[in-house]
């Protein structure tokens, strides 16, 4: 198959693990027989620095006309939460533009990596959830306000909004253990209270086979870390979303593992690891890829609807831990270039996919 990829490398440690992601594709595409037309374009604060602008109207209209895009971590010391402009800014309008609305934030745990994580290894045995994340609501988008002594953020969600990310959560349930948490804070907000009654109606009308409960976010919170093996499919709004994977990439032993969808009505998705720029990292080589390469295996089952190549790079990274081929987060010493290696090898190595 023909695929064009945008590749948006972004800042901090984006441009070192996008660099082997992109080297996967190009190993999957020569195996596979494919032709991956890569194409890389600015983003955050490198197109800040570069445009004035965290994202210049060639990107989008890169990321418009391209099948799926490839994207690394944006944001830095550089550009600090009181700029004018803010590479955060860049991600946020890649989002709404694309109308990414679904994003997927799997998380699993590798029993060869069980003792990275804080938490005791007898919790973590058995974990495989998936976080639905609205990604273009809520308080994120809703108006801001500002004074020098005052400042507001408006959270809303309209009901079709909430339908079409709970119907994503649904459709993938069913492909898994069919047991949906939806998650929010009925007992005080509005758009909760909202939330939780659409979540009903939809799951009971169009996914009967699915079991759904409500859990308030911050009884969530600690189920997350008490009990996690429970979950199946998580489904919530925008900023609980944002707050809740980045405490389950705990479970897995490092942000740096954990991929990403984001997802609207077309299959030109975003694929990005969960974790940030790690400015205090960048530039020296050692941030890990896995998070990445497991994006790209992502991007290749959902937007290129290549199911046997997407597995066989999930393969790949496991053969890779399976070689103790770990990055100094992971308690290893294995370079960001290393780990991408190793992942390259496995999958030339690999018997030929179908
Ligand atoms: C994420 C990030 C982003 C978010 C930031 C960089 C805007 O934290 O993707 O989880 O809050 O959505
Ligand atoms: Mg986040």
């Amino acid at each position: 198959m023909i695929a064009r990829i945008a590749v948006l490398g972004g800042d901090g440690i984006g441009p070192e693990v996008v660099r082997e992601g992109a080297a996967v594709l190009l190993a999957v595409a020569a195996k596979g027989g494919h032709r991956f037309e890569l194409t890389e374009a600015l983003v955050g604060g490198a197109a800040i620095d570069s445009t004035g602008q965290p994202l210049p109207e060639a990107t989008l209209a890169l990321c418009r006309s391209s099948d799926a895009i490839l994207f690394g971590a944006i944001g830095g010391p550089k550009w600090g939460p009181s700029a004018p402009v803010r590479p955060e800014q860049g991600l946020l309008a890649l989002r709404r533009e694309l109308g990414l609305f679904a994003n997927l934030r799997p998380v699993t745990v590798n029993p060869r990596l069980a003792a990275a994580s804080p938490l005791k290894a007898e919790l973590l045995a058995g974990v495989d959830l998936l976080v639905v994340r609205e990604l273009t609501g809520g308080i994120y988008f809703g108006e801001k306000t500002r004074t020098a002594t005052s400042a507001s953020d408006l959270c809303s969600y309209s009901a079709g909004e909430i339908e079409r990310v709970v119907r994503v959560a649904g459709k993938l349930a069913l492909g898994r253990r069919k047991k949906i948490t939806s998650v929010d804070k009925a007992n005080v907000l509005e758009t909760s209270r909202l939330w939780r009654e659409v979540a009903e109606r939809v799951v009971k009308a169009e996914f009967p086979d699915c079991q759904l409960e409500h859990q308030l976010v911050d009884s969530c919170a600690m189920q997350l870390v008490r009990r996690p093996a429970d979950f199946d499919v998580l489904v919530t709004e925008n900023m609980f979303g944002d707050i809740l994977t980045d405490e389950a990439s705990v479970l897995a032993g490092s942000i740096g593992l954990l991929p990403s969808a984001s997802l609207g009505a077309g299959g030109n998705g975003l694929y990005e690891p969960i974790h940030g720029s790690a400015p205090d990292i960048a530039g020296r080589g050692i941030a890990n890829p896995y998070g990445t390469i497991m994006s790209v295996a992502m991007l290749l089952r959902h937007s290129l609807g290549l199911e046997a190549e997407a597995a066989a790079v999930e393969r790949a990274v496991n053969a890779a831990v399976a070689e103790c081929v770990l990055t100094p987060d992971l308690g290893g010493t294995a370079t960001t270039g290393e780990a991408g290696a190793a992942v390259v090898r496995a999958l030339e190595r690999a018997s030929p996919t179908p």
